[in-house]
Order: C-alpha cells, then structure tokens, then sequence
C-alpha cells in the first residue's frame, strides 16, 4: 500500500488522483487530520485514517501495513515544523516503509533566509540518514503563490514589488503528476531529486502580462504596472 499525507490540501489530493489513475483504491491509503473531509475518498475505496504530525502516537495507525509513504510537509510555520516532518518520516520508518518520500522545494538550503527553506534541508538530512531508501522532491515555487506577490495589480493597475529574478512558477498538477511516477516507478526518482519545476521561467514582469497588465520601469528596486482594456 502506497499512504499520502496531506491528501486533503491542494498539493496532496491532487497525487493522490494520480495516484488512483494508477493503482486499484485499495492499493492507496491516506493520511489527514480530518476524515471527514476525506469521505469521498473512503466511499471510493481508499484507506482513510487520521493522524497528526503534531502528535505522532496518531501516525502507526495511519501509515500501518505502507510500503511507501509520501510525506507531504505539513502547514506548519516556525520552530515546530521541523520536529513535525521528523515525527512523519520516523513513523514511516517504524511502519516498515520500504521508500519514504518528502515534499521538498528546489531552494531547499540550511543557509537560506527564507524561513521554509533550512526546515526542508534539515528533514533532508534527517531523511537521507535513516537507511531506509527515499525521494526528497524538490518541487518549484508554486505557481498559485504568484497571487500573493501580484497582490492587487490587476485591480489597480499597479504592480510594485522589490526587486525580483526570474523564477520557474510550477503547477500543482505537474508535482502532483511527479509525485505519482516517483510512487509507482521504482528508481525515476531516488534520493534528492534535480529541481521539479516549470520549463521557463518569468519574473513578475513577464507573467503580469500574461493577465493581461502591461508593465513599465518604475523607480529603482520597484516596478509598477498599468492595466490595459482587455477586449
Ligand atoms: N513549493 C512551494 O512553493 C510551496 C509553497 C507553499 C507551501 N509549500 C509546502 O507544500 C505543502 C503542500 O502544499 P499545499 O499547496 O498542498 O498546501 P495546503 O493545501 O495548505 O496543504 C497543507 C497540508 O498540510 C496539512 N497539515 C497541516 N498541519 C498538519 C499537521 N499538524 N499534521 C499533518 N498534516 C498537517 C494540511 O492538513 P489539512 O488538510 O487537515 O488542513 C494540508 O493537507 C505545504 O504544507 C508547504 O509545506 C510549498
């Protein structure tokens, strides 16, 4: 049995879908703070049983009988969240999982000031010393977070934003389409993984356009944008 954790965020139901377009339901378990939310998932045939990263006694009974199990890194913000991944991915280990797989992120670093990114490196680590095989999946900034740095552009017209490079914003469905083939074809993906990302990659100033916002040069370390009539 293949188990997910998250399975009711955006990122986790997404493979878990995959996941069914290639395995019997009964071959897929879930993981999820809130069974209840995960009924259509149980009326179709697969495993659903709740757990906690927060509290691990919740994760035997959850991850009992997996061969494999994807930890999808939990929402969990601050000092807790790396003690949470390592309580997932040691219940995973104690279940007897033959691989163990971890949503990480392409900027993955112990060094980086970007608060995310040293708890992905650390549960790396912790991942790649247990002896268990794994895949460390390093997905690309997702794509929907582009809303929080456009903000209101589209509505005022105006973009401002510090500085920024161009990033490879990444679809949901492409990691969740990874996910499922690093789950069900042993070897594609072991270990830490090359970047999962989009093919191209724009900074805010390519992609405003693409919501139909043209943008111009504003004052140094700033851009602003004005919206043009769609037609
Ligand atoms: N690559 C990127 O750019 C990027 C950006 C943002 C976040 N992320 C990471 O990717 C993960 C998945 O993204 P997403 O879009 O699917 O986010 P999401 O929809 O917010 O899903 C987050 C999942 O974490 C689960 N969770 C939260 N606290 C938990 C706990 N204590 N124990 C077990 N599960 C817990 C949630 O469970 P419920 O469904 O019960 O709420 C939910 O399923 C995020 O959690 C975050 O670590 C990556």
């Amino acid at each position: 049995m293949i188990v997910v954790t998250g399975a009711t965020g955006q990122l986790g139901s997404q493979i878990v879908e995959r996941l069914l377009d290639r395995l019997p339901p009964d071959a897929v378990g879930v993981s999820v703070r809130d069974v209840d939310r995960a009924a259509g998932l149980a009326e179709r045939g697969v495993r659903v049983r709740a757990a906690d990263f927060t509290d691990p006694a919740t994760l035997g009974h959850a991850f009992e009988g997996a061969d494999k199990v994807l930890v999808v890194s939990a929402a969990i913000r601050g000092s807790g969240a790396i003690a949470a991944n390592h309580a997932a991915i040691d219940a995973a280990r104690d279940a007897g999982a033959n691989r163990i797989l971890y949503t990480s992120h392409q900027a993955a670093s112990r060094d980086s000031l970007f608060a995310a990114q040293p708890t992905h490196a650390a549960t790396e680590e912790h991942l790649a010393g247990l002896g268990v095989a794994f895949t460390a999946l390093r997905n690309g900034f997702y794509a929907s977070t582009l809303s929080f740095s456009i903000g209101t552009a589209l509505e005022t017209g105006q973009l401002v934003a510090p500085a920024d490079g161009p990033v490879s914003w990444t679809a949901h469905a492409d990691l969740a389409e990874a996910a499922a083939v690093a789950l069900t074809e042993d070897g594609v993906l072991d270990g830490v993984t090359a970047p999962l990302t989009a093919s191209e990659m724009l900074d805010l100033e390519n992609v405003v356009p693409h919501e139909r916002v043209s943008t111009r040069r504003d004052i140094a370390g700033k851009r602003s944008a004005s919206t043009e009539t769609s037609t």
